[in-house]
């Protein structure tokens, strides 16, 4: 089977109702970036960074996959699907897909403040003030934020450069190192690009642009790259 790469990013979720970053609307036009991705305002402001993140968890839990995610599921008949998302939802988990790699952390889980390797599942969608890991330190939001290292980076690279095709979805590839994934891919392999808006980026010549919301763009790219229809 050949391997189809995916990166995601949270265009692929706004379908399910969860907002973006850097769309009109999206949460970094709302909230501070630094104030609350970032360990500078977890410093400054513990209590703000975890209601943010307890709100994020919460919608989430009230959220389904879309169109979009069951496609990628969809797809797994055909190819040997990886999917690297940024995304710290858990829809493609949800939806069915088998191999998903987090680069940016998971927001169903909480870490050690002081032991990172110590994570947990959340039950339910708070980490309250008072919950500690088992060593008795505070917990955190198990997410990557500015400034940190991005652990399964080295997993991700591994993964892009095996790709005998790669589709880049809903990201706006501002964010780095995930949007350098795609320099790591194998020269001349077939790069897809699904995004309903004009996303700035210096390979452009070589991808093949879908101009599509997630839904449709995973219908168009799932009947390019296996001749047949979807049936949802
Ligand atoms: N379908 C597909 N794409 C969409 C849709 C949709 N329905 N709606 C919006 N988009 C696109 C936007 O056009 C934009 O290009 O999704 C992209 C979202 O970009 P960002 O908000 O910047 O999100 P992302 O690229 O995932 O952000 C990367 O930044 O804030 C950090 O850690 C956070 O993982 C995140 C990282």
């Amino acid at each position: 089977m050949q391997k189809l790469v995916v990166l995601t990013g949270a265009g692929i979720s706004a379908e399910s109702g969860i907002r973006t970053f850097r769309d009109m609307g999206g949460l970094w036009e709302e909230y501070d970036i630094m104030e609350v991705a970032s360990p500078e305002g977890w410093e400054k402001n513990p209590v703000l960074v975890q209601k943010f993140y307890n709100e994020r968890r919460k919608q989430l839990l009230e959220s389904e996959p879309n169109r979009a995610h069951r496609t990628l599921v969809e797809l797994e008949k055909y190819f040997d699907v990886e999917i690297i998302t940024q995304n710290i939802d858990d829809l493609h988990e949800r939806a069915g897909s088998k191999k998903v790699l987090h680069l940016h952390g998971e927001l169903r889980k909480a870490q050690s403040t002081r032991y990172p390797e110590l994570v947990y599942e959340i039950d339910g969608w708070e980490i309250r003030e008072d919950d500690r890991c088992e060593k008795g330190f505070p917990l955190r939001p198990h997410v990557v934020w500015f400034g940190e290292l991005v652990p399964a980076m080295d997993s991700a690279v591994e993964i892009s450069m095996s790709a005998d095709i790669f589709v880049i979805i809903g990201t706006s590839l501002n964010v780095y190192p995930a949007a350098g994934l795609v320099d790591y891919t194998p020269d001349g392999i077939p790069i897809y690009l699904i995004d309903p808006e004009d996303i700035q980026y210096y390979r452009k010549q070589d991808i093949k642009i879908i101009k599509e919301k997630a839904g449709k763009g995973t219908g168009v790219l799932f009947e390019e790259l296996t001749g047949n229809k979807l049936s949802f």
